[in-house]
């Protein structure tokens, strides 16, 4: 069944809501400014969680280099239109969104809440905003999918979308696939930049790796595939189970020939997460596939990597239509929104700035992001002059001087 269309006045009105309630005396508890978050979870978070989430690969050049890609553009507003009554909403792979913004995978969330990725669920449902699990999750696919389930409105549709960390062991991958679709997940995305971590100092300075502890592993370690090939349950043997997991996901570079094992099993759209190169593109919509994330995974893979919004404009002439073109890596306000769409997204994923929300005040918290960031979208965007973000084209933006 297509869930009925996702109401989007709940993730636009904030900037309403917040003033009228200010005249009882209430003000929002977390900023509104997203950039203002990192600092105040800093201060909450111990040093491990806050590095794995802050932390970037080597010396973050690439973190900036995402930052300064978004700045190097300016919208340039256009006057005297109609643009009172604003489309947020689109389609994107059979998924109708409410705005152009999907909650990016992110694994290990207990690391920074308790409730981790079950506050998130509960809070995208709430919102009608697509979450994509990551398969690094501290909670399991079904313990998700319930959350979601648990906390859609009569409104907003369950949404939701799994991320795969490809197993080498293909039993392992089909078994993550088959439950991925039986708990109502409709599209897998397939991230490609992360076939071995990346040098991270902020870990390293710390030795702070999480899967080691066993956190971060409750979808393999529920996995029947996974568990049959352990001579002990992971509850009973924690570092065996750990020591079959991540050589199993980590440190084997993928193949483009391995591509047609995921189209076998699983029935829905496929995305791969991690290009950067046109050439990339082509090639995925040469084997198949059905969208791509434009994305440095954040700046955590390589030091010195191109800043993520450089390479869109000419991933998305390459694509020229043919498959769904998503974007992260440094979203953080309605504005850096604006300037992907005009750049050829049809879509972003945010990542770090809901993690930071959850860390300060769990499922209210990524609640308030996700209103935050889609009302200064909606504001945004029809100050510049447009009523529907379908408009918005390379016309709408310019490079900035310096
Ligand atoms: C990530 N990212 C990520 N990506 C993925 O495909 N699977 C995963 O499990 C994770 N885990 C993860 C953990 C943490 C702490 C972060 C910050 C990021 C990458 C994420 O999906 C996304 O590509 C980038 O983080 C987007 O950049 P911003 O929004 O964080 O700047």
């Amino acid at each position: 069944m297509i869930p009925p269309a996702p109401d989007v006045s709940a993730l636009t009105n904030y900037q309403t809501e917040i003033y009228l309630s200010g005249l009882g005396g209430a003000r929002p508890t977390l900023p509104t400014d997203l950039t203002r978050l990192e600092g105040l979870a800093r201060e909450k978070l111990d040093d491990g969680p806050y590095g794995y989430v802050a932390g970037g690969a080597g010396s973050g050049a690439t973190m900036r280099a995402n930052r300064e890609a978004l700045d190097g553009w300016r919208i340039v507003p256009r006057m005297l239109r109609e643009a009172t009554r604003r489309k947020l909403s689109r389609t994107v792979l059979g998924t109708e969104l409410p705005a152009p913004v999907l909650l990016a995978p992110v694994g290990v969330l207990s690391i920074v809440h308790p409730d981790g990725e079950l506050a998130v669920a509960r809070a995208a449902a709430e919102l009608g905003v697509p979450m994509i699990l990551s398969t690094a999750s501290s909670h399991t696919i079904e313990e998700v999918a319930d959350a979601s389930d648990g906390a859609v409105t009569a409104e907003n549709g369950p949404s939701r979308w799994y991320q795969l960390y490809w197993p080498t062991e293909d039993a392992v991958t089909v078994s993550l696939l088959d439950r991925a679709r039986r708990a109502g997940y409709t599209t897998l995305v397939v991230t490609l930049d992360t076939w071995t971590l990346g040098y991270r100092p902020l870990d390293l300075d710390g030795a702070y790796l999480p899967f080691l502890r066993g956190v971060g592993t409750a979808i393999p370690f529920s996995d029947p595939a996974f568990r049959a090939g352990l001579a002990a349950a992971p509850e009973d043997d924690l570092m065996a189970a750990v020591g079959r997991w991540v050589p199993m996901f980590t440190g084997t570079a993928l193949r483009w020939d391995r591509l047609p094992l995921l189209r076998a099993n699983w029935d829905g759209p496929i995305v791969l997460k991690g290009i950067q190169h046109p050439a990339d593109a082509v090639r995925a919509i040469e084997a198949g596939v059905d969208g791509i994330v434009v994305s440095n995974h954040g700046g955590r893979q390589i030091d010195g990597a191109v800043g993520a919004l450089d390479t869109l404009p000419a991933i998305a002439a390459a694509v020229d239509g043919r498959v769904a073109v998503l974007f992260d890596s440094g979203i953080r306000t309605g504005a850096d929104v604006v300037k992907a769409l005009a750049l050829g997204a049809d879509a972003v994923l945010v990542a770090r700035p809901y993690v930071y929300g959850l860390a300060l005040d769990g499922q209210a918290g990524v609640r308030h992001v996700l209103r935050s960031l889609v009302t200064e979208l909606d504001v945004t965007l029809g100050l510049a002059g447009y009523a529907d973000v379908a408009e918005l084209t390379s016309d709408s933006v310019v490079r900035g001087a310096g």
